[in-house]
């Protein structure tokens, strides 16, 4: 009885927990891998905070019946990964060979969720690019050959559509393009690592190339798209989209201009991709402030592009209150901060200075995504990490209060936005498992909701973690109840 006053989600909602390949899987030379991108750049001195690399990670490769088991024991109903591009053609071309062994390890992940009665819910690319591809053409800046290679990774996806679309019926093309291409080739502190900071790098054009490499990002994930659609989509019956990150922008204050400016940054923060992709042409906020130097769709791709997402996908961490001014491009050329005229903070700090607690906010930005692409929406990340939690003893860090905080918060906004304003809201997936590479900041920023000692690669389960399995155990009508 007291279950029926609990507002719920749909019965197939999907809540679970997400990763990345190059964050988890370690083993990088296993199988007939071939390098990635990532590979070298984190392994190369002063590319991370804390000088980790992915060599080991939390060495999920070898690990991955003992992280399904997990999985399981948290009873979760999906889980997203990404499959590491370099495992099933190690030099990336569609000219290159496939590799066997790559394959059989996805298959076998796919087949042992399946067997816990997990969703698999897939990634095609997440970063780590093959490093053949960047030497061999400059990768992303190379719309001919990229987006090419993509499809053939989409004949790659043909083979992971082939092999793997019997089981998987969600599929995400790219992780976050925003992140590709502007701290990839932008501010250069993701691989490739390419600026025009020469203090950073010695090659790149961060006035042009990270607008190349979205357009060059956006015509690959739709050829690929394009792709499922005609071959695979009919008779596999699965459902294909992107997922873009971007977080929801206050104005700081009633002044016109600051609430210009935060249109302007949602523009250049989701726009950017969701906007042609959804609608059909990039945000004129885009266009004026970049003249001749965003790329053009010709009449053709547009129209691929044009609907080549069949939900909305969305990572999203925080919110930041929007000033105008300020000359970075990247975020429309606005200033960005958590303190408000009052001089309070928004929220609670995480370890990383880009994220505050906010739930408000996630719940506007849902509302936002829904009324202008109108699409069911899939929340594919969602998470904190606490501050410092790296130097805390292991106890201590399983009882992250600060990420519970952010968790309730988060649900709480979720509830709302799905059944108080009727936002269609299809999954929920927290970031992350576990403890991760966290990119440039290595190990030393820990999103997980299960601890990783990587001294002995055991797993310990937060107190985050025990608050989302109870918290989606009450709000997602179970199968019992109905018989
Ligand atoms: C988004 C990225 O997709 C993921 O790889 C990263 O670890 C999290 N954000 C946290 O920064």
């Amino acid at each position: 009885m007291a279950a029926q006053s609990v507002p719920q989600l749909r019965k197939d909602f999907l809540w679970g927990f997400a990763t990345a390949s190059f964050q988890i899987e370690g083993s990088l030379d296993t199988d007939g891998r071939g390098p990635s991108i990532w590979d070298g750049f984190s392994r190369t001195p002063g590319k991370t905070l804390d000088g980790g690399n992915g060599d080991v990670a939390t060495d999920s490769y070898r690990r991955y019946k003992e992280d399904i088991a997990l999985l399981k024991s948290y009873g979760v109903k999906a889980y997203r990964f990404s499959l590491s591009w370099s495992r099933i053609i190690p030099l990336g071309g569609r000219n290159d060979p496939v590799n066997e062994q790559g394959i059989a390890f996805y298959s076998n992940f796919i087949d042992e969720l399946i067997k816990n009665g997990i969703v698999p819910f897939v990634t095609l690319y997440h970063w780590d690019l093959p490093q053949g591809l960047h030497d061999r053409y400059g990768g992303w800046l190379n719309k001919e050959e990229v987006v090419a290679d993509f499809v053939n990774y989409s004949k790659a996806s043909f083979i992971c559509f082939e092999r793997f679309g019997d089981r998987v019926k969600h599929w995400l093309t790219l992780n976050e393009p925003w992140c590709v291409a502007v701290l990839g080739y932008g501010r250069g502190v993701f691989a490739p690592g390419r600026s025009s900071d020469r203090n950073r790098s010695t090659e790149g054009d961060s006035s042009t190339e990270p607008w190349i490499v979205a357009h060059n990002l956006i015509l690959s994930h739709a050829y690929a798209v394009k792709l499922y659609r005609e071959e695979f989509k009919a008779k596999q019956g699965g459902v294909i989209g992107i997922t873009l990150n971007g977080d929801w922008a206050i104005p700081y204050d009633d002044s016109p201009e600051n609430v210009a400016a935060a249109q302007a940054t949602l523009d250049v923060a989701i726009g950017w991709y969701a906007d042609p992709i959804y609608l059909g042409f990039y945000p004129p906020y885009m266009k004026q402030m970049l003249g001749e130097r965003l790329p053009e769709f010709t009449a053709e791709e547009l129209a691929v592009v044009k609907g080549s997402s069949d939900f909305y996908g969305q990572n999203t961490y925080t919110t930041n209150l929007i000033k105008a001014g300020g000359n970075d491009e990247f975020q429309g050329n606005n200033i960005q901060t958590f303190t408000r005229p009052d001089g309070t903070q928004l929220g609670t700090q995480a370890h990383c200075a880009w994220l505050q607690t906010y739930p408000e906010g996630f719940r506007a930005l849902l509302n936002y995504l829904w009324k202008r692409y109108k699409m069911p929406i899939y929340v594919t990340e969602n998470g904190f990490a606490v501050k410092n939690e790296n130097s805390l003893p292991i106890e201590k860090a399983q009882n992250d209060t600060d990420r519970v905080e952010y968790f309730e918060g988060a649900t709480e906004s979720l509830i709302k936005a799905v059944t108080e304003d009727g936002v269609d809201i299809r999954s929920y997936f927290a970031w992350s498992l576990l403890d991760n590479f966290e990119w440039a900041d290595g190990y030393d920023t820990r999103f997980g909701v299960t601890y990783v000692d990587y001294k002995t690669q055991q797993r310990y389960p937060k107190a985050s973690a025990k608050f989302l399995v109870k918290w989606f155990g009450e709000h997602i009508p179970s199968d019992k109840v109905e018989e």
